[in-house]
Order: C-alpha cells, then structure tokens, then sequence
C-alpha cells in the first residue's frame, strides 16, 4: 500500500521518480507526488554556505500518475535529488492536499510515507501546543513536524528520535533543503529496498521500479535508518549504531517488469503462467527425481509431524485450501488453513511437533507477518513460501521456499497463483515421499504429469480467443456463482475472487453441494452459474449440480475435459482444458478462469491491472 522512490545521484531524477511511480502504481493508485531539490535562482547565494541554496519544489496531484505527470509536464522541476509517492490512502481522503510529500513549517523538510502512525492524533495534538501548523488530514504529516522539532543540524538522528516516538509502521523518505547531497530513510513492518546504481543510488518500495536503472539491492530491516549520498550508503540501527550489509544481485530482466506489447500486465502474466511454473519447478523437479532441500526436515521428523498449518490471506489462501487437500491425501498429515488476519487474535495452539507454512506472494501481508510472528513466539518452525527474494517474510521464516513466477505487477495474483500451487503438489509429494504413505509409482505419476503440465497451460492459452468469445456473451450478468467440488472447489473461490475483484461483479465461489443449504436461492435467469467439472472422481455429482441449477434457469459455463461428451448437454458454454490426473486440474482449471475474468473486465472498461480499492501487498491492517 502506497509506493515510495528516492534518487541522489548525477543524473536528473524527474523522470526517474516518475517512471519508478508508474512501476509501483499498483501499490496504490489514488494520488501522488514528487518534491526535487533544486538550487535558488540568486546571485547573492554565491557567497551564502551551499545549502542555503536549495530549496524544495513539490508537485502533487489527485488521481494517476499520469496526471501528476501532466501537471509537472509545464513546470521547471527537476533535480540530481526527489522523492517520489504513489498513495492509497488510509488517513484522509485522496485529494491533492492529502497526497504526499508533506512538508515541516519551514518548508525545509518533505516526507513520503508508506504505512499508518498509530498514535498521529496525540502527536499531532502535541506539535499543535507548540506551534506546528497542520494543512492535511493525513497522519503522515505529523513525521515532518517532527522531524523538524528533532533536527538539530543531521536528519538522521533526527530520524532516529521520531523512530523512538511513532506507533505503527511505514517507510519513511525524508529530504532536506539544508543537507541537499543526501536522502535519508528509515523502515518500520512497511517494505524499503536501497538500489545500488552506477551514477546514485535509490530507495524504492519495490525492486522493479528502479530495476532499469540497478540489479543490485540492499533490504532494509525494521528498526533501520538510511543515510544515502551520490557515493555511499550507510545503515544505522535506531540507537545510531552502523551496520554493515552486503549487496545482492536479482536476476529479474527488465521486460520482465513491462507489458511487452501486451494491453495489461494481467494478460501479459498469464501468458507467462507455462514460464513461471517451469521455473519454479527448475532446480526441485527433473526427470522423476524431486529434490527439496528448502524443507531442511529429516524423514523421522517428517514421519513426526502432528499437524501443519498454512498461513496465508486472499489469493494465497486459495493455494493453501488446495495444498492442504493435496497433503492430506498424499502425505497423510492433517493441515488446518489459518486466514492470516484472524490467526493472532484466537490465541492460537502451537503443537509440539508441527510446521507452519506462510504463502504470500509479495512477502509483505502485514496480516501473514504478524501471524507468524505470533506462532514463532510460540515456538513454531515457519517455511514461508513467497515470490519476492529478500522479502520480510522470507527474512523472518525459518526457510523458504521462493516462486520463480518473475515479478507480479498487476494488482490481481495470476501467475504467483500457479507458481504457488506447484509449491503445494512439490512440497505434497515430497512429504509423501518421506513418510513412505504414497507408492512409488503414484509418485513418478504425479511427477511425470507435473513435467508436462506448462505445455498443457500452454496449449490452454492457445485457445484464448475461445474464453473470450464466452465473456463477450456473459459480461452483461450482474451475479456469478462458482462451483466445485474437491480440488474443484479451491479454483472455484479463486475464480469468484478473480472476478470480483477486477470487474466488480458480485461473484460467489461455494462447494457445489452447499447450493442447496442456501445459496441455490439466489438463481434464476439473471445468474451465470461457472461450474469447474473435469473428469475426476466427483464429476458425476458436480454434473447433478450443474443440472439442479440450469433446471432454474441459470446461464452455464462449465469448464471440463478435452474429450468429454456429455457435459455440452448441461452447458450453454463448455471450454476444455487437457487431461490430467484429478489432483492436477486445479493448476490447468484456473487459466481459462482467470482470462474469463480478464475479458468480462475489460468489456465492462475496468482497468484489470489497478481495480478500484485494492493495492498489491497489504501492509497495513
Ligand atoms: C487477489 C490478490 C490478493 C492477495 C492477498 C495476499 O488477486 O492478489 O487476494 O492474494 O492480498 O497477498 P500475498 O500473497 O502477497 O500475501
């Protein structure tokens, strides 16, 4: 939530800041701004000490980046030092003055923040009683106030003091007129990354948004402040201790942050849905020899354990629903899902011998932080599964396991959401594999069809311009109801999700035998009814399902196997996807949902890649 980038270096930083906001856009997308330091137009300030100099020129904005771009196209900002901001906003509404950065009384000071100050209305009161003087309504605009009451010549330790004093999270990018050569930074919960360039260096949210300009990163961690220059980086503790950290280099190429020719970024992702599985399976999965060192657990540990339990919010939570299926099946271990926003407030049972799983593609969910935050302090060994190198959630797990999907960018999960799910089949069959409870020869089978399984999404996407013939017909109906059964069902949640939450259609994904418990009800000539029905085990019952609903006048699209001849008889709509074993159509299911969504959206004219309210990793509560 809100994006954040910063540059000091030799080059002209506007056009860097504002290419970095298009890149963390879908962090948050209701207003923004910039605020450069640029030198003083007079003569007089030849003989004055340099940093009389500079003054701080802001530009900010409601709405898109590209209207803040608009409103600096005419202007004469620009300067070797800015920050930049992309808001989604938690404390006021998105206006033009609420938009970041804000400033001290004196003008000297701008700040841009990502995260909420818990306690703004106490400090707020008590900068008022000293004089400060307020003109947002954002809580952000206390941290320039203070920082102005705390500096005494070095914004640093200034920084340091309001670290002592704010409650809550952020990162936090400060500027100011008076130190001009440096930026200065600090981290609280909310993601900072230092970029290392050639010519200056960067703060950022996000690798991507400053990926066409380094590779190579420095995370920053709770608690830290930053000082960066033109040629130096320095991190501090909160007390003003150094710390020494090395650098690290991704491997993500720069088109892997753009559209490439594609109209969104979600087309574009799940595209690349056959690469991300493939990578993420490169390296753990060749030639029926699974290798998963990531898990570091012994057979006899393994064979030991009472329960696992997977963290994880959203998207994610559909890939943990499948992976519990899939290992209580394979492996024979019991897994109960733990919706991370709920886990710390149940004072939760932490078993002697169990393992926590955390999925979350960004790393960053400050709900699946705190969860496992709350089951380490009880002792549990976390194994987060994410798709961002270096992210908190990484950091703070006892191991994991990375997603190779590539960077996500539009808002709505896709190709995480695959990469995550070959995770689960992986992390099944290896745990099956150690506590001896599948054969041999159901593990090369799942194994095999696991190999072939990026050819068959990709023969699937071959076959697009089917799913959007079928979205051409559907996108006039105001309710969806997804159904599954089994493996079914978490495709069918994930389905509903993928709807709703880019076109903004009501959209209900329900195991199809609780139709009948209540929400049958709600279907007549207005429903379209999505059925998931490969030829699995319950393929007969979800068909009397499908049955019961179009016998009340429901449109159906039933999503099935290649070769299936009965189920057009059920169907106003049938796409295929290609045969697999029945635990694996999930993975194969998905695509033409996902693109069902997309086409539904994008003839009703919603922008798929920033849906209104939502932003890509949720990092307050
Ligand atoms: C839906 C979506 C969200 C995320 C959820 C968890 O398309 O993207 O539901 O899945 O916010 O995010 P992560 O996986 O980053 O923890």
């Amino acid at each position: 939530m809100c994006g954040i980038i910063a540059y000091v270096g030799d080059r002209k930083c506007r056009e860097i800041i504002i290419n970095g906001l298009k890149r963390l856009e879908y962090r948050g997308y209701d207003s923004a701004g910039i605020a450069v330091l640029m030198k003083k137009n007079s003569k007089k300030n030849e003989k004055q000490a340099a940093s009389e100099n500079y003054s701080i020129n802001i530009a900010k904005q409601a709405g898109k980046i590209a209207e803040l771009e608009k409103l600096i196209n005419d202007t004469h900002i620009d300067g070797c030092v800015g920050i930049g901001h992309t808001r989604w906003a938690t404390h006021g509404a998105p206006t033009q003055i609420n938009a970041h950065p804000h400033m001290d009384c004196k003008s000297k000071i701008a700040v841009v923040h990502n995260g909420i100050i818990e306690n703004y209305a106490e400090l707020k009161d008590e900068l008022i009683s000293k004089g400060h003087k307020f003109i947002s309504e954002t809580d952000t605009e206390v941290i320039p106030h203070m920082l102005e009451e705390f500096n005494n010549g070095d914004l640093l330790i200034a920084m340091q003091k309001l670290l002592k004093r704010i409650k809550g999270s952020g990162a936090i990018v400060a500027l100011n007129s008076d130190t001009p050569e440096e930026i200065v930074a600090a981290r609280i919960s909310s993601p900072l990354v230092i970029g290392i360039g050639k010519d200056g260096n960067f703060l950022a949210s996000d690798m991507p948004a400053v990926l066409e300009h380094t590779r190579n990163f420095m995370i920053v961690n709770d608690f830290e402040t930053i000082r960066i220059k033109k040629g130096s980086i320095e991190i501090f503790d909160i007390d003003g201790k150094k710390i020494t950290r090395e650098p690290f280099k991704v491997n993500w190429s720069i088109t892997s942050a753009e559209k490439s020719g594609y109209e969104d970024f979600m087309l574009k992702e799940i595209f690349e849905q056959p690469f991300g599985v493939k990578e993420t399976m490169r390296g753990r999965l060749s030639e029926g020899i699974l290798d998963f060192k990531e898990i570091d657990l012994t057979s006899e540990q393994i064979i030991n354990l009472e329960k696992i339990h997977i963290i994880a919010c959203g998207t994610s939570s559909h890939a943990a629903l499948l992976g519990k299926q899939l290992i209580e099946k394979w492996a024979r271990i019991p897994v109960e899902i733990e919706v991370s926003s709920e886990y710390r407030y149940k004072d939760p049972i932490v078993e002697k011998n169990c393992l926590f799983i955390a999925i979350t593609q960004s790393g960053e969910t400050i709900d699946t932080l705190a969860a496992i935050r709350e089951a380490k302090s009880k002792g549990a060994r976390i194994v987060a599964i994410t798709n961002v190198v270096g992210s908190t959630v990484a950091r703070e797990s006892d191991a994991v396991i990375y997603t190779h999907a590539g960077p996500e960018i539009g808002v709505c999960a896709t190709k995480t959401f695959t990469a995550q799910i070959i995770v689960m089949y992986l992390i099944a069959v290896y745990l099956a594999s150690k506590t001896g409870r599948l054969k041999e020869e159901n593990i090369q089978e799942i194994l095999g069809e696991l190999e072939i399984i990026p050819n068959k999404i990709q023969s699937i996407l071959n076959n697009a311009e089917q799913i959007k013939k079928v979205a051409d017909q559907l996108y006039k109906y105001r309710t969806f109801l997804f159904l599954g059964r089994l493996f079914g069902l978490p495709i069918a949640l994930e389905g509903a999700l993928k709807l709703k939450e880019i076109s903004y259609i009501h959209a209900e994904g329900y195991a199809a035998g609780e139709m009948k418990h209540g929400p049958i009800a709600l279907t007549d000539t207005n429903t379209t009814v999505v059925g998931i029905v490969p030829k699995d085990s319950v393929y007969e019952k979800m068909l009397s399902n499908i049955e019961e609903v179009k016998s009340r006048n429901a449109t159906i699209f039933s999503v099935a196997t290649e070769g299936d001849t009965q189920i057009s008889k059920y169907s106003n709509y049938v796409f295929s996807v290609p045969k697999t074993i029945e635990e694996l159509y999930g993975i194969l299911t998905i695509i033409p949902l996902q693109l069902l969504s997309y086409y539904i959206a994008k003839n009703l004219g919603r922008n798929v890649d920033q849906p209104r309210n939502l932003a890509k990793s949720v990092t307050v509560e």
